[in-house]
Formats: structure tokens, C-alpha cells, sequence
């Protein structure tokens, strides 16, 4: 089944996501391609742990889910999210009974390194989200960046390094299947938690460096809008593309690029196009400006495309609302 980020909650729970079969281990794959590692290492169980896998190409999901419904594996979940925002919105803390990563991109080149995945505060959130005892398995060909995770998890100083044989399944994949063809070997790990970077707010943790985790973003429910009356002369023809970003130092940082302004075509008023970045997450959103029968307007961000309510988000209904009110609208009520 695929899940876009709106589907999940914030955190999420087994029962809810798998709920014929919530008591199974939890395995997350993370960069899943085309799909190919599920179905045979899910074989090497009695009954197919539950799957989450997230992967940043949408053509990768639909061969992937194509792939993992021939197999039959209804307890899968398939998201198109980066993997860190997945694991940090979605997984709740100490959740996990595995992670696995095969063949990561590797970022070769030089001054490309913060581009990877396995980096210490990567080690350290996955660390968080693993259950006592539970690990994180790298297969990879690239040598360098092998070695590269091995250190960024000892400087994490959240994780303990084994190396030693992949399962055979990881040996399947697309990317194994080239490597091997080319000639190249493998290099194999698992990291298992030794302590715990982060705790939940309000809980303890065993761990006396643990820290409260800051990171998640404030999500929200209300609907971000404002009501305003536009002046008799507006004319939307002097929309221009303008970026705005978060004060520094003032919260969670975001940039919103309003990007266009159409024609309502269904009513009288007008639908904006906005890119949403906050850290990995980007969103495109569709903030409507539509007519009242008080002759006032409503400027509210659109439910279309599952927009997840984001500081960023809510930024984005007042950056539109600034520009109206820059072309002389008077404000009635904010809501963001
Ligand atoms: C080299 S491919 C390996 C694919 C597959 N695991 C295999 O072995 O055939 C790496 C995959 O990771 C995905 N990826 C890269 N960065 C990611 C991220 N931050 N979150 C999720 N997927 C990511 C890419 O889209 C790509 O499909």
C-alpha cells in the first residue's frame, strides 16, 4: 500500500498500520529501488514481519509495490519521502526491530559527503527509533563510503559496529546484481544502539546523556487562513515570484517561494502555487483566495494534495496574505 506523508500521523503506530498483523517485528527499508529485497528476505521468516520503505523515486515505488503485491505481502507500506524526515514525523521512539540500508548512494565526489545518509546525527536519530537489542544493516559495494558510516556511527557515540556477511537477499538486489556483474565485492555491517541520543519529551530515559529531542517539527491541524477585503482596484496581473524566509534564530526554518497565481475557474477568486522547504521536507501547496458573500475574501490553504500543516505551511498563507495586503487589502483575521 502506498502512503503519502498526509496518511501517516505524527508519530505513527503499528496497530493503526498494520492492524490485522500489529504485534510482528517492524522492518524499515530505506532506498528500497525497485523492490526487490522484501519479498525474499520476508521468505527467510516464519510470517512476513511488518514492512515500512521509504525511497525518494516515484517510478522505484510503483515497480516496488507492483512487486511486493504479486508476492502477496499485504503488511507493506510504501512511502516516497526522504528517509530522515520519515523516521524523525513518522516512527515513534523505540519502535523498530530493524533498518536496513542497501547500496545507499554513495556521493562520491568530493565536497558531496553532507549529501549521504549515514551520518552521525543520522545514527543518532535511527538509534532512537531501533528497540533494545535491534540494529541497522548496511550492504554496500562503495568502499569508501563504508568506511565513511563505520567512523560517522563511532562519532554518533550511539552505535556499535559489527561487520561480517549481508543476508543473501541483499545479494539480489538491482544494484548488487551490477556491482556483482562488474566484478566488485561487498562490504557488510550492523549497528546496534548502545545508548540513546534523544528521549521523547516528557520521558526518561536509562541513558543520563540522553536529551530531549528538538527536532520534530510543529505540526498542525487548524487550517492556516486569513479573511481579508481586497481594494476595489486589485488587480492580480502585478503578481510577481517572491521568496520569503524564517527569521533567524526565531524557531523552525523555513523558505517559501510563491511561485504563481491563477484564475479560479469554478469561483471568483484566485489559487496561489507556493514551495514549501523546510530542512529535507519540501511541499507544493495551493493557497486560495476566494470570494465572500460578504465581499471579503478568504485566503486558505487548500486541501488538495494532502499539504502536512507546517510551520513552512502556515508561512506560506501569510506570505500571500502580505502580498494582498502590500497591494492595499485590509486584514480582518488572521489564523496562521
Ligand atoms: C543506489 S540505489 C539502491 C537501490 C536498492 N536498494 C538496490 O540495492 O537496488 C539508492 C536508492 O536510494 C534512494 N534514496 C537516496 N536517498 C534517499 C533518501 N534520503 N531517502 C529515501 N531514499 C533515498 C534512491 O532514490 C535510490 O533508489
Amino acid at each position: 500500500m502506498i502512503f503519502r506523508l498526509a496518511d501517516f500521523r505524527f508519530p505513527d503506530d503499528p496497530q493503526r498500520l498494520y492492524p490485522q498483523t500489529p504485534q510482528r517485528p517492524w522492518v524499515l527499508e530505506i532506498g528500497f529501488g525497485d523492490g526487490r529485497f522484501w519479498p525474499q528476505y520476508a521468505r527467510t521468516f516464519g510470517q512476513a514481519p511488518n514492512y515500512l520503505g521509504v525511497e525518494l523515486s516515484g517510478v522505484s515505488l510503483l515497480k516496488a509495490n507492483r512487486r511486493l503485491q504479486a508476492a502477496g505481502l499485504d503488511n507493506a507500506v510504501l512511502t516516497r519521502l526522504p528517509a530522515d524526515v520519515l523516521v524523525r514525523e513518522v516512527i515513534p521512539h523505540g519502535a523498530l526491530d530493524l533498518i536496513v540500508v542497501n547500496f545507499p548512494d554513495p556521493w562520491p565526489k568530493a565536497g558531496h559527503t553532507e549529501h549521504r545518509l549515514l551520518r552521525a546525527p543520522f545514527f543518532q536519530l535511527a538509534a532512537s527509533r531501533l528497540k533494545p537489542g535491534a540494529g541497522l544493516l548496511l550492504t554496500t559495494d562503495h568502499d569508501e563510503y563504508f568506511e565513511f558510516a563505520c567512523a560517522e556511527a563511532a562519532a554518533s557515540g550511539v552505535m556499535a559496529v559489527e561487520t561480517g556477511e549481508p543476508p543473501p537477499a541483499a545479494l539480489e538486489t538491482k544494484y548488487a546484481l551490477k556491482w556483482r556483474d562488474l566484478g566488485l565485492g561487498v562490504n557488510h555491517a550492523r549497528f546496534t544502539p548502545t545508548a540513546h541520543a534523544f528521549v521523547p519529551h516528557g520521558s526518561t530515559s536509562p541513558y543520563p546523556d540522553a536529551v530531549p529531542e528538538q527536532e520534530s517539527l510543529p505540526l498542525e491541524t487548524t487550517v492556516p487562513h486569513a479573511v481579508l477585503t481586497l481594494p476595489t482596484d486589485f488587480s492580480p496581473h502585478d503578481f510577481q515570484k517572491r521568496t520569503e524566509r524564517s527569521p533567524e534564530g526565531r524557531g523552525p526554518d523555513w523558505t517559501v517561494i510563491l511561485l504563481d497565481l491563477y484564475q479560479s475557474l469554478r469561483r471568483d477568486g484566485w489559487v496561489a502555487l507556493a514551495h514549501v522547504v523546510e530542512g529535507e521536507l519540501t511541499q507544493e501547496v495551493l493557497i486560495g483566495i476566494t470570494g465572500r458573500a460578504d465581499g471579503s475574501h478568504l485566503v486558505r490553504l487548500a486541501k488538495f494534495g494532502g499539504p502536512i500543516i507546517t510551520p513552512g505551511v502556515k508561512a506560506a498563507v501569510g506570505t500571500v496574505t502580505a502580498w494582498l495586503e502590500s497591494e492595499g487589502a485590509v486584514v480582518k483575521h488572521r489564523g496562521y
